[in-house]
């Protein structure tokens, strides 16, 4: 309590003297989410990062989310409370690999999930986030889409568009364990809940769901349902906004093992940290930023 209380008041003062702000995705330790400026989705924290203007920015997430920062805010610092907190499903596709496929499809565009590294957005056409993934897919002049790398994704805009999708194999590791066992079980336990669902779930799981959406659009459905209880099918971090939202709601995790290792790899005192010593610093060679920054912008364009 007393180091907590230390660490923020150290905060306040670094974040005066750089000239910061502080984002945090929805799955951090709820340490990080109380002192963000912004707490978000990786949609809104993309645009965050596109508009503000600090000097420096510090991006409490995963890897790919403090690169699509600086990718966006080139002139910005921008600082990651850790190196190691990566993405598994962005490890699971590369350029190379991508860039396989569209020679083997070449009338079709490419959709990149947010998730994926520097690399990677730059041999994409446009990016996209679980927010806008049905969108961006709809708003492309081409019958066919790659898609990488999250399959369920995937499978899941699928649904809501008449082009083929063309699905790399990647899934989120966490989202990907939840299984419609766990969720009957659940539904059987709190049968007046409702259940919400990311489209990181697998389709079976994503079928069983009163709703699916992005971290935000989850949020802002428990917010607004007229039910005082739910089963959360994504990362636990969410539960710290859904409480705040709606102290008087019941919310339960539909698995103990929703919880994202990496997102937590973080913590306020690397958070500190990072800004006392200004490391470690994002760094993406031009030659790629500028070509990943056309697929994100052309995201952020997408009404
Ligand atoms: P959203 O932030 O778009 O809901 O994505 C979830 C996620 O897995 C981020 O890593
Ligand atoms: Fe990656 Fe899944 Fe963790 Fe998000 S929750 S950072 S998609 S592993």
């Amino acid at each position: 309590e007393e180091q907590n209380r230390e660490l923020k008041e150290r905060l306040m003062q670094l974040k005066k003297e750089r000239n910061a702000i502080i984002l945090a995705h929805y799955y951090q330790r709820d340490e990080i989410q109380e002192v963000a400026d912004f707490r978000g989705d990786s949609f809104l924290l993309a645009q965050k990062a596109a508009q503000t203007d600090a000097d420096v920015i510090v991006f409490c997430g995963v890897h790919f989310m403090g690169e699509s920062a600086k990718i966006l805010a080139p002139d910005k610092t921008v600082l990651i409370p850790d190196e190691r907190a990566g993405c598994p499903m962005a490890d699971m596709v590369n350029a190379e690999g991508l860039l396989d496929l569209k020679r083997k499809h070449p009338k079709a565009k490419v959709v990149t999930y947010i998730n994926s590294s520097a690399e990677v957005k730059a041999v994409t056409d446009i990016c996209c986030t679980s927010s806008n993934a049905v969108k961006v897919v709809n708003s492309l002049d081409a019958d066919e889409i790659i898609f990488a790398p999250d399959k369920n994704l995937g499978r899941y805009v699928q649904q809501f568009t008449d082009k083929k999708m063309i699905l790399w194999e990647g899934y989120c590791n966490t989202h990907d364990l939840l299984t419609l066992k766990d969720v009957e079980e659940m539904k059987a336990k709190y049968p007046n809940a409702q259940f919400v669902a990311h489209p990181e779930c697998r389709p079976e799981v994503a079928a069983a769901a009163d709703f699916v959406g992005s971290t935000t659009a989850i949020l802002k459905y428990c917010r607004e349902t007229d039910c005082d209880e739910f089963i959360i099918g994504t990362e636990d971090g969410t539960g710290y906004q859904l409480r705040k939202d709606s102290p008087h709601k019941k919310f339960y995790f539909a698995s103990k093992y929703l919880v994202c290792p990496n997102m937590k790899v973080n913590n306020l005192k690397k958070v500190v940290r990072a800004l006392e010593t200004m490391q470690p610093q994002i760094y993406v060679p031009p030659v790629i930023a500028d070509k990943a920054r056309q697929a994100l912008e052309r995201m952020l364009q997408v009404q």
